[in-house]
């Protein structure tokens, strides 16, 4: 079966880091977004998925050459101007000729959804659309979806206040899809298939939706995107934090050849080639490849992509350091900021909860 995974968007919430490298290419725990994304859907049976691009897509076609991402195939579909979700939807899906039902994938949703049963779902109601719902706490940042025992959606209620919400089952941002979806999305425009296509569905009584409450995370947000990280770490998802990653004990993993000489406590992952300095200590955190951590520098709850490099006596908490990023020496970057590529914090700075361009 055919999907369309949806990965066109700016990712402005994750800025300065998505001003250089698309979301889903940025990585989570040593791996980027797309393929968790592209792997899960993998394991259920998809085969074949059209990238919906739009902005950086020569990240994407650098990335898989060969056109095989997470064992799945890849096309690409790059819109000349953003054309909104259901707009991308559309334009994907005709470029791959897609013909039959298919999938459509948030591409910053990490999920261990059961896509099976969706599918299934589907077919049983003869569905035009089914969504996939996650049951949250506070629905006032999502799309709210009350239905019927049927399962058929009465309503699509974008982020609705706390206290007025119909129901706390959220859009979880995957689809079933048939062909006639395609119809619906008007040309030349941009067209949001949360605000407007899929309510014109509800209003024919041809959209459903099924509750899933398997592992979910939106990870496009600095604080959801360092919990995907936890998440990993700590077990809430299955198997090895990253591929190839070796449990060194005590909640340390390890991928290739990091050189530890100071102190790491887990849950904690140093990527290949990063070192940990003599009297430097690493805790909660993930040490990219090729990541420098300086004597007497201290780095807690925090993510370090590729090539960042924490100065002697600097301080990191709860922060996301960019590829090849530099905190100097006694510097102090504190929660929840966020440096850009090659982004630099001077000697003795104070950075706290700022997005540091690079
Ligand atoms: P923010 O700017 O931080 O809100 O992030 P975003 O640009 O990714 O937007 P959002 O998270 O709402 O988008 C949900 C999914 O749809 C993401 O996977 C985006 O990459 C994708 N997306 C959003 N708008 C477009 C679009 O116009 N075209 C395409 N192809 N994908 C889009």
């Amino acid at each position: 079966m055919k999907a369309v995974v949806l990965v066109g968007g700016e990712g402005t919430r994750l800025r300065p880091l998505t001003l250089s490298v698309p979301k889903q290419m940025l990585p989570v725990v040593e791996q980027p977004m797309i393929e968790r994304v592209l792997g899960q859907l993998g394991r259920h049976g998809i085969d074949e998925v059209v990238l919906s691009l739009g902005y950086l897509p020569d990240a994407f076609m650098k990335a898989y050459p060969d056109g095989v991402a997470a064992g799945v195939r890849l096309s690409y579909a790059i819109e000349a101007k953003p054309l909104g979700t259901a707009g991308a939807i559309r334009f994907s899906a005709l470029s791959a000729q897609i013909d039959g039902t298919f999938v459509v994938a948030n591409g910053d949703v990490l999920t261990d959804m059961d896509l099976g049963a969706l599918l299934e779902f589907h077919r049983a109601r003869g569905a035009e659309g089914s969504i996939s719902l996650h049951p949250v706490d506070d629905p006032s940042t999502f799309g709210v979806v009350p239905t019927d025992e049927t399962g058929r959606v009465r309503a699509f209620v974008e982020k609705p206040a706390r206290e007025e919400a119909p129901t706390h089952l959220v859009n979880a941002g995957t689809y079933v899809l048939e062909p006639s979806f395609l119809d619906r999305v008007p040309e030349g425009r941009q067209v949001s298939v949360e605000r407007e296509t899929f309510p014109a569905m509800v209003a024919d009584g041809t959209l459903y939706a099924l509750a899933d409450s398997s592992y979910w995370l939106d990870a496009g947000t600095p604080e959801t995107y360092l919990k995907a990280h936890w998440d990993l770490l700590e077990g809430r998802r299955p198997g090895p934090p990253a591929p190839g990653a070796k449990d060194a004990g005590g909640g340390v993993w390890l991928v290739g050849s990091p050189r530890v000489q100071g102190e790491v406590r887990g849950p904690a992952l140093l990527g290949d080639g990063a070192l940990v300095c003599p009297g430097a200590l690493v805790e909660k955190a993930v040490v990219g490849r090729g990541c420098v951590i300086a004597s007497g520098a201290r780095v807690v709850g925090s993510v370090l992509l590729a090539g960042a490099m924490v100065g002697w006596g600097a301080t990191v908490t709860g922060s996301i350091l960019g590829p090849g990023s530099c905190v100097g020496a006694r510097g102090d970057v504190r929660p929840l900021s966020v440096l850009g590529h090659r982004a630099s914090v001077g000697a003795g700075a104070v950075v706290a909860g700022e997005r540091v361009p690079g």
